[in-house]
Protein backbone atom coordinates (compact mmCIF):
# COMPACT_ATOMS: atom_id res chain seq x y z
CA UNK A 1 0.00 0.00 0.00
CA UNK A 2 2.64 2.52 0.94
CA UNK A 3 4.25 2.43 -2.89
CA UNK A 4 0.69 3.19 -4.01
CA UNK A 5 0.65 6.37 -2.22
CA UNK A 6 4.10 7.13 -2.94
CA UNK A 7 2.98 6.90 -6.74
CA UNK A 8 0.04 8.72 -5.94
CA UNK A 9 1.38 11.71 -4.64
CA UNK A 10 4.30 11.53 -7.03
CA UNK A 11 1.71 12.68 -9.72
CA UNK A 12 1.28 16.38 -10.41
CA UNK A 13 -1.32 18.35 -8.56
CA UNK A 14 -2.58 17.60 -5.46
CA UNK A 15 -4.87 14.45 -4.69
CA UNK A 16 -7.09 15.72 -2.34
CA UNK A 17 -6.61 19.37 -3.32
CA UNK A 18 -5.26 22.37 -0.84
CA UNK A 19 -8.60 23.17 1.27
CA UNK A 20 -9.02 20.90 4.67
CA UNK A 21 -12.13 18.57 4.56
CA UNK A 22 -15.19 19.86 5.20
CA UNK A 23 -16.35 18.38 8.15
CA UNK A 24 -13.09 18.81 9.72
CA UNK A 25 -13.93 22.66 8.80
CA UNK A 26 -16.92 22.71 10.27
CA UNK A 27 -15.57 21.54 13.99
CA UNK A 28 -13.83 25.36 14.79
CA UNK A 29 -14.95 24.53 18.59
CA UNK A 30 -12.48 22.30 18.79
CA UNK A 31 -9.41 23.97 16.67
CA UNK A 32 -7.56 26.42 19.40
CA UNK A 33 -4.85 28.33 18.91
CA UNK A 34 -1.83 27.41 21.17
CA UNK A 35 -2.89 23.98 21.57
CA UNK A 36 -1.63 20.27 20.11
CA UNK A 37 -2.77 18.45 17.42
CA UNK A 38 -1.85 15.05 15.88
CA UNK A 39 -2.66 14.43 12.02
CA UNK A 40 -2.75 10.89 11.30
CA UNK A 41 -2.02 9.78 7.76
CA UNK A 42 -2.04 13.56 6.29
CA UNK A 43 -0.92 12.74 3.17
CA UNK A 44 0.12 16.15 0.93
CA UNK A 45 -0.82 17.98 4.36
CA UNK A 46 -4.03 20.06 3.19
CA UNK A 47 -5.93 19.08 6.82
CA UNK A 48 -2.65 19.54 9.01
CA UNK A 49 -1.29 22.98 7.19
CA UNK A 50 -5.36 24.56 7.48
CA UNK A 51 -5.22 23.64 11.54
CA UNK A 52 -1.78 25.65 11.37
CA UNK A 53 -3.02 28.19 9.84
CA UNK A 54 -5.76 28.60 13.05
CA UNK A 55 -2.53 28.45 15.24
CA UNK A 56 -2.59 25.43 16.56
CA UNK A 57 1.03 23.12 16.84
CA UNK A 58 0.86 20.57 14.62
CA UNK A 59 2.62 17.02 13.71
CA UNK A 60 1.35 15.27 10.76
CA UNK A 61 2.26 11.82 10.46
CA UNK A 62 2.30 9.19 7.39
CA UNK A 63 4.34 6.76 5.84
CA UNK A 64 4.66 8.30 2.32
CA UNK A 65 7.55 10.98 1.99
CA UNK A 66 6.04 12.00 -1.50
CA UNK A 67 3.30 13.62 0.74
CA UNK A 68 4.95 14.76 3.64
CA UNK A 69 7.66 16.64 1.10
CA UNK A 70 4.20 18.02 -0.21
CA UNK A 71 2.98 18.81 2.99
CA UNK A 72 5.89 21.28 3.82
CA UNK A 73 5.63 22.61 0.44
CA UNK A 74 2.16 23.09 1.10
CA UNK A 75 2.55 24.57 4.64
CA UNK A 76 5.79 26.58 2.87
CA UNK A 77 3.41 28.18 0.43
CA UNK A 78 0.38 29.18 3.14
CA UNK A 79 3.33 30.82 5.66
CA UNK A 80 2.19 27.88 8.18
CA UNK A 81 4.39 25.80 10.37
CA UNK A 82 3.94 21.85 10.66
CA UNK A 83 6.36 19.32 12.01
CA UNK A 84 6.11 16.16 9.73
CA UNK A 85 7.07 12.65 11.01
CA UNK A 86 7.72 9.83 8.78
CA UNK A 87 6.35 6.39 10.12
CA UNK A 88 4.07 3.74 9.77
CA UNK A 89 1.41 4.11 11.83
CA UNK A 90 0.87 0.45 12.68
CA UNK A 91 4.77 0.25 14.30
CA UNK A 92 5.27 3.86 15.31
CA UNK A 93 5.80 4.34 19.09
CA UNK A 94 2.77 6.23 19.91
CA UNK A 95 3.02 9.24 22.36
CA UNK A 96 0.39 8.53 25.69
CA UNK A 97 -1.14 12.54 27.30
CA UNK A 98 0.31 14.70 24.61
CA UNK A 99 -2.39 15.65 22.04
CA UNK A 100 -5.54 18.18 22.52
CA UNK A 101 -7.07 17.07 19.07
CA UNK A 102 -6.58 14.30 16.75
CA UNK A 103 -7.85 14.20 13.57
CA UNK A 104 -7.90 11.28 11.28
CA UNK A 105 -9.84 12.23 7.65
CA UNK A 106 -10.13 9.19 5.21
CA UNK A 107 -7.42 6.94 6.76
CA UNK A 108 -8.28 3.48 6.18
CA UNK A 109 -6.48 -0.20 7.78
CA UNK A 110 -7.94 -3.37 8.32
CA UNK A 111 -9.52 -4.20 10.71
CA UNK A 112 -6.89 -5.29 13.09
CA UNK A 113 -4.35 -2.27 12.70
CA UNK A 114 -7.50 -0.04 12.88
CA UNK A 115 -8.43 -1.55 16.36
CA UNK A 116 -4.48 -0.82 17.38
CA UNK A 117 -4.64 2.40 15.73
CA UNK A 118 -8.23 3.78 16.83
CA UNK A 119 -6.78 2.81 20.38
CA UNK A 120 -3.44 4.41 20.25
CA UNK A 121 -5.37 7.56 19.10
CA UNK A 122 -7.67 7.53 22.12
CA UNK A 123 -4.06 7.13 24.34
CA UNK A 124 -2.47 9.91 22.96
CA UNK A 125 -5.36 12.11 23.75
CA UNK A 126 -4.84 14.68 26.89
CA UNK A 127 -7.90 14.36 29.19
CA UNK A 128 -10.65 16.18 27.63
CA UNK A 129 -9.06 15.94 24.41
CA UNK A 130 -11.14 15.27 21.24
CA UNK A 131 -10.76 13.04 17.98
CA UNK A 132 -12.73 14.20 14.72
CA UNK A 133 -12.61 11.60 12.27
CA UNK A 134 -14.14 11.31 9.08
CA UNK A 135 -14.16 7.32 7.00
CA UNK A 136 -15.87 5.73 4.07
CA UNK A 137 -18.51 2.92 5.13
CA UNK A 138 -19.00 -0.38 3.47
CA UNK A 139 -21.83 1.15 1.60
CA UNK A 140 -19.12 3.62 -0.50
CA UNK A 141 -18.27 0.21 -2.12
CA UNK A 142 -22.08 1.81 -4.02
CA UNK A 143 -20.32 4.83 -4.79
CA UNK A 144 -16.96 5.73 -7.37
CA UNK A 145 -15.90 9.30 -5.61
CA UNK A 146 -13.15 7.49 -4.25
CA UNK A 147 -12.21 5.30 -1.02
CA UNK A 148 -10.94 1.44 -0.78
CA UNK A 149 -12.62 -1.29 -2.84
CA UNK A 150 -12.22 -3.76 -0.32
CA UNK A 151 -14.37 -3.70 2.16
CA UNK A 152 -12.83 -5.09 4.49
CA UNK A 153 -11.03 -1.64 4.79
CA UNK A 154 -14.17 -0.10 5.32
CA UNK A 155 -15.75 1.48 8.52
CA UNK A 156 -19.27 0.63 10.04
CA UNK A 157 -20.70 2.73 13.22
CA UNK A 158 -20.35 -0.29 15.06
CA UNK A 159 -16.56 -1.22 14.22
CA UNK A 160 -15.49 2.03 15.39
CA UNK A 161 -18.09 2.37 18.77
CA UNK A 162 -15.97 -0.81 19.55
CA UNK A 163 -12.42 0.69 18.94
CA UNK A 164 -13.39 4.14 20.89
CA UNK A 165 -15.16 2.16 23.89
CA UNK A 166 -12.78 3.53 26.34
CA UNK A 167 -13.91 7.23 25.40
CA UNK A 168 -16.76 9.37 25.24
CA UNK A 169 -18.86 9.72 22.12
CA UNK A 170 -20.15 12.75 21.11
CA UNK A 171 -21.00 12.10 17.40
CA UNK A 172 -21.23 8.70 15.34
CA UNK A 173 -23.10 9.00 12.20
CA UNK A 174 -23.22 7.55 8.98
CA UNK A 175 -24.18 10.07 6.03
CA UNK A 176 -24.28 10.57 2.31
CA UNK A 177 -22.21 13.63 1.58
CA UNK A 178 -20.95 15.49 -1.64
CA UNK A 179 -17.42 15.29 -1.68
CA UNK A 180 -15.50 17.72 -3.83
CA UNK A 181 -11.89 16.97 -2.69
CA UNK A 182 -9.23 17.29 -5.40
CA UNK A 183 -9.06 14.90 -8.26
CA UNK A 184 -9.62 11.58 -6.22
CA UNK A 185 -12.42 12.25 -4.14
CA UNK A 186 -15.08 13.41 -5.90
CA UNK A 187 -19.10 13.09 -6.13
CA UNK A 188 -21.58 11.32 -3.70
CA UNK A 189 -19.74 9.59 -1.01
CA UNK A 190 -21.03 7.39 2.30
CA UNK A 191 -19.26 8.14 5.05
CA UNK A 192 -19.01 8.14 8.70
CA UNK A 193 -18.43 11.17 10.73
CA UNK A 194 -16.77 10.43 14.54
CA UNK A 195 -16.02 13.14 17.14
CA UNK A 196 -14.87 11.46 20.52
CA UNK A 197 -13.52 13.17 23.79
CA UNK A 198 -11.16 11.19 26.12
CA UNK A 199 -13.10 10.83 29.18
C1 LIG B 1 -6.89 8.71 1.39
S1 LIG B 1 -5.33 9.31 1.96
C2 LIG B 1 -5.92 10.68 2.93
C3 LIG B 1 -4.90 11.77 3.08
C4 LIG B 1 -5.36 12.94 3.95
N1 LIG B 1 -5.82 12.49 5.25
C5 LIG B 1 -6.41 13.77 3.27
O1 LIG B 1 -7.58 13.66 3.67
O2 LIG B 1 -6.07 14.52 2.36
C6 LIG B 1 -4.78 8.13 3.21
C7 LIG B 1 -3.43 8.48 3.81
O3 LIG B 1 -3.11 7.56 4.87
C8 LIG B 1 -1.72 7.26 4.80
N2 LIG B 1 -1.53 5.96 5.45
C9 LIG B 1 -2.20 4.81 5.19
N3 LIG B 1 -1.73 3.80 5.96
C10 LIG B 1 -0.75 4.33 6.73
C11 LIG B 1 0.12 3.80 7.73
N4 LIG B 1 0.07 2.49 8.09
N5 LIG B 1 1.00 4.62 8.32
C12 LIG B 1 1.07 5.93 7.96
N6 LIG B 1 0.29 6.49 7.02
C13 LIG B 1 -0.62 5.71 6.42
C14 LIG B 1 -1.40 7.26 3.32
O4 LIG B 1 -0.04 7.44 3.04
C15 LIG B 1 -2.27 8.42 2.84
O5 LIG B 1 -1.56 9.64 2.91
Amino acid sequence: MRDFWEQRYSEAGWAYGTEPNEFLRSQGRFIHAGQSALVIGDGEGRNGVWLAQQGMRVLSVDYSSAGLKKARALAAAKGARIETEHADLGSWNWPTNRFDLIVSIFVHFAPVLRRHVHQSMVAALKDQGTIILEAFTPQQVKHTSGGPRDPVMLYSIDDLREDFSAARVELLEESEVHLEEGKYHRGTGAVVRVIIHKK
